[in-house]
């Protein structure tokens, strides 16, 4: 550990400690500042780092978060500026202008590009499922997925490494997901199952980018064994049907008290989809680790040492995890779903902390724990 490396981790834990103290609610522990250690550095051999971002983030070079950015992260993502609704908000209307701009950011800057999320039942306008005012057919639905797919993806051909192509699928009883697109495309090939919109999305994604990485993504695979299960089902078929997925993404938005070894056993279900496809991949896509239990939110969450100590190790944890999983070669990619506290989708009503930075933009005692990881790994070797 260097001298500059070592002062900074002290007077992290002094702030921590002293913050504990005052009984302040934030965990912030020091500013961000040009000599603090990288996150996509740290992980150069196991895999990519990166975070969603929105077209603000990345517009002044002068701005803290701008610079966190550049710094930490080697592939980005939208948080929502690339969904359906934003990009394709009206059957012959399509608005590019700041997915374009992002990916013009990235280029220049040697990010490595990920597309969320061409279907999707939220965040997608309601004219994909009407015919004037009546449903539309699953005949008139298939052609606009494919009109949809074709002209985004081929657009930034080359350009936008990944797809998330479609996302959430597998409902939470862990059936196909009821939604428009599934009720009314339903069972189009008369094959017995119901995924006939998702592979035609695949299929027009692969001819539209013969290159780009196509994903299936959807949350609770980690913890939920059903939702794993059913996931690999439903790749199986589709695989052996000749459907062009080359991996699944694990949303990872976990809670602080996430059983880590059950999660492992959730990776191995989907890893076995390898053997169907030996280059069968995982992405993790959207991680965050809320420091409240779902729907308990009844009041604000005290950061105590033992709050911050636990937050950390979920953390920590989960990084050897994944680090295990690119040993074994089937993950390369781990990115958070956003840059710090203070701009979580999991703030609600009242604050949350799932970030490794908080909302000062300091970077937090759990950062540096997750950093050293690799390099204490390699000494261990
Ligand atoms: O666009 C409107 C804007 O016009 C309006 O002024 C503003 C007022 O609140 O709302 C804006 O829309 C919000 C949108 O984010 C953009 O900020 C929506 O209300 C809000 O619901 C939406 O939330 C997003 C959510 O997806 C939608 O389901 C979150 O920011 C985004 O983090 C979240 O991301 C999803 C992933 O795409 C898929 N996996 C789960 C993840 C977390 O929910």
């Amino acid at each position: 550990m260097g001298h500059y490396y070592f002062i900074k981790r002290i007077s992290a834990a002094l702030i921590a400690a002293s913050m504990i103290l005052c009984a302040c609610s934030d965990s912030a522990v020091f500013a961000y500042d040009d000599d603090a250690p990288s996150l996509c550095e740290a992980y150069s051999d196991y895999f990519r780092v990166g975070c969603a971002v929105n077209s603000w983030d990345i517009e002044n070079p002068n701005s803290e978060q701008y610079k966190i950015i550049l710094k930490n992260f080697n592939t980005l993502v939208m948080e929502n500026e690339s969904k359906p609704e934003n990009l394709h908000p009206k059957e012959d209307e399509y608005y590019f202008d700041k997915f374009d701009e992002f990916v013009d950011f990235c280029e220049d800057n040697d990010i490595v590009v990920r597309g969320h999320t061409l279907i999707w039942h939220s965040q997608c306008p309601d004219w994909f499922f009407k015919d004037g005012n009546e449903d539309a057919s699953a005949e008139l639905i298939l052609e606009r997925i494919k009109e949809h797919v074709t002209t985004i993806v081929s657009r930034y051909k080359g350009r936008v490494s990944t797809w998330d192509v479609v996302n959430e699928v597998i409902g939470d009883d862990v059936s196909l997901r009821y939604s428009n697109w599934s009720r009314l495309v339903g069972d189009y090939d008369g094959d017995g199952d119901k995924y006939d919109f998702i592979e035609t999305a695949f299929r027009a994604a692969r001819e539209a980018d013969p290159d780009a990485r196509l994903i299936i993504n959807d949350y609770s695979l980690e913890s939920s064994t059903d939702k794993a299960i059913r996931m690999y089902n439903a790749v199986k078929k589709m695989l052996e049907e000749g459907v062009p997925i080359d991996g699944v993404g694990f949303q990872m938005h976990i809670g602080k008290d996430a059983d880590v070894e059950a999660m492992r056993e959730n990776y191995r279900i989907i890893s076995r989809l390898r053997e169907i496809d030996p280059d069968f991949l995982i992405e993790v896509t959207e991680l965050d680790v809320n420091c409240y239990g779902w729907g308990q939110e009844e009041k604000d969450v005290e950061i105590t040492k033992k709050f911050l100590k636990e937050f950390s190790k979920t953390y920590t944890d989960v990084f050897e995890m994944l680090m295990d999983l690119s040993d074994e070669g089937i993950l390369d990619s781990v990115v958070f779903w956003g840059l710090h506290d203070g701009v979580s989708w999991l703030n609600g009503s009242h604050k949350n902390y799932p970030m490794l930075i908080d909302r000062d933009m300091k970077l937090k005692e759990a950062y540096f724990d997750v950093i050293e990881l690799p390099a204490e790994r390699k000494k261990a070797e």
